[in-house]
């Protein structure tokens, strides 16, 4: 791609980030790329371009020669699929911010990357402006990362941050996150936390090397939060936020998706309304924190330009952690602490907690705080049931490396 002065792109979708990225796209000098042709669907929908910027078959794009690289940015994730695919398998390079056709489609991805040996960049689909793919790519180019953890979702930190400020309540919080272009446009994505988790799938692959099955990682979002649980949060100083983290010990791997009471001490403490918030802990450099907007037009497209910028220099991911722990695995073995509201018929036993520390009881608003095998928590009945919230306490997840804890058995 060197060799060509200016990179033509065939654009899928004109929403949020289509136009957002055809503005940046107009007003960044330096990148050498031109839009093409910009793939449509609905015939009817007034745009802010001419008629001749745009085609209705998708054929035009993918069969193009003209054409150096395919942008996928539309939100249905198996037509996504459908077209990525096609275009890798024409050599086009791809830049898509499709998070969930990623993590669901992630092995075929890499297998049509190495068949047909053209880059497949991502970076806009893990919390939009802020770099992490990248960094986790180049710089944590090591087996010595220990956790990630952070806000992967705007629309969701953008309705708590509402709730927590300006007492909004939940739907009118969700409405203004929609019409800012924050939210998916099933905003289910957003508010039961699957949005977050295919960020954390992904970033499973290039922080641990684990290839991981979004299925196989539980995710529980925010619309069960009760004025009960913001009202605790508040009377002890608390935000609550919803939190992805994955942390490894051996070649042990956990991941989860849950509302966590975030302290002031907390670095997510201050990431507010639609920003993302990512702290990262490795042995040597222990912490670092990365923030900036995780949602919306300009900050998403500013990632897929970066990525199309890259192309530039024939940049591709290597995926080199998948080479260095092949033995890595996720498990749901370990000890979580957690704030469990529930009502006296929603079937929670004390005895399913391996330790409590505190216990309420009021009738329809019980709480329980206590360490509880994690396999437990997200296999219980009692955590599908409406009369139930779970909050992840402050105390980090206590993951074990399985070989050390047996060494340390033999040793006693
Ligand atoms: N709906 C997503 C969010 C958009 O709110 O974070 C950015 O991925």
């Amino acid at each position: 791609m060197t060799n060509k002065s200016i990179i033509k792109l065939g654009v899928f979708g004109f929403g949020c980030v289509g136009g957002g990225l055809y503005e940046v796209l107009h007003k960044t000098g330096g990148i050498k790329a031109h839009i093409e042709k910009i793939c449509v669907k609905n015939r009817d929908k007034k745009r802010s371009l001419p008629e001749e910027f745009f085609t209705y078959d998708k054929n035009d794009l993918l069969f193009n020669d003209n054409i150096d690289v395919i942008v996928e940015l539309i939100d249905d994730s198996e037509a996504a699929f459908e077209i990525v695919s096609t275009a890798l398998k024409n050599g086009k390079a791809v830049v898509t911010a499709n998070k969930k056709m990623i993590a669901e489609h992630f092995e075929e991805l890499l297998q049509l990357q190495q068949e047909y040996n053209v880059p497949l960049l991502y970076e806009g689909a893990c919390c939009a402006s802020i770099p992490i793919i990248r960094n986790l790519e180049e710089y944590y180019d090591n087996d010595l990362l220990t956790a990630v953890e952070g806000i992967f979702n705007g629309s969701t930190n953008y309705i708590l941050t509402k709730i927590f400020d300006e007492n909004l309540d939940f739907d009118t919080a969700l409405k203004q996150a929609q019409e800012a272009g924050f939210a998916e446009s099933d905003p289910r994505l957003d508010v039961d936390g699957f949005d977050p988790k295919y960020k954390l799938d992904i970033i499973l692959t290039h922080a641990f090397g684990a290839t991981v099955n979004p299925i196989d990682i539980f995710n529980y979002g925010i619309t069960r939060l009760s004025p009960f649980d913001i009202q605790y949060a508040r009377e002890k100083g608390y935000r609550i936020k919803l939190v992805a983290q994955c942390r490894k010990a051996g070649d042990k791997i956990v991941a989860t998706v849950f509302p966590k009471f975030i302290t002031p001490s907390d670095k997510l403490y201050t990431i507010n309304n639609e920003y993302n918030g990512i702290v990262i802990e490795s042995i040597f450099a222990e912490t670092q924190f990365f923030s900036g907007k995780g949602a919306g037009a300009y900050p998403t497209a500013s990632a897929v330009l970066s990525d199309i910028s890259a192309l530039t220099y024939n940049y591709k991911y290597e995926y080199k952690k998948l080479l260095q722990n092949p033995a890595a695995r996720i498990s749901n073995d370990f000890l979580a602490e957690v704030f469990v509201r529930f009502s006296d018929g929603s079937g929670l036993k004390p005895t399913d907690f391996e330790t409590v520390k505190e216990f309420y009881s009021s009738g329809n608003n019980n709480f329980i705080i206590g360490e509880i095998n994690y396999q437990t928590l997200v296999t219980s009945n009692w955590i599908k049931s409406n009369e139930v919230s779970v909050i992840f306490t402050a105390s980090p997840l206590k993951v074990t490396d399985p070989v050390e804890e047996l060494a340390a058995l033999v040793e006693a």
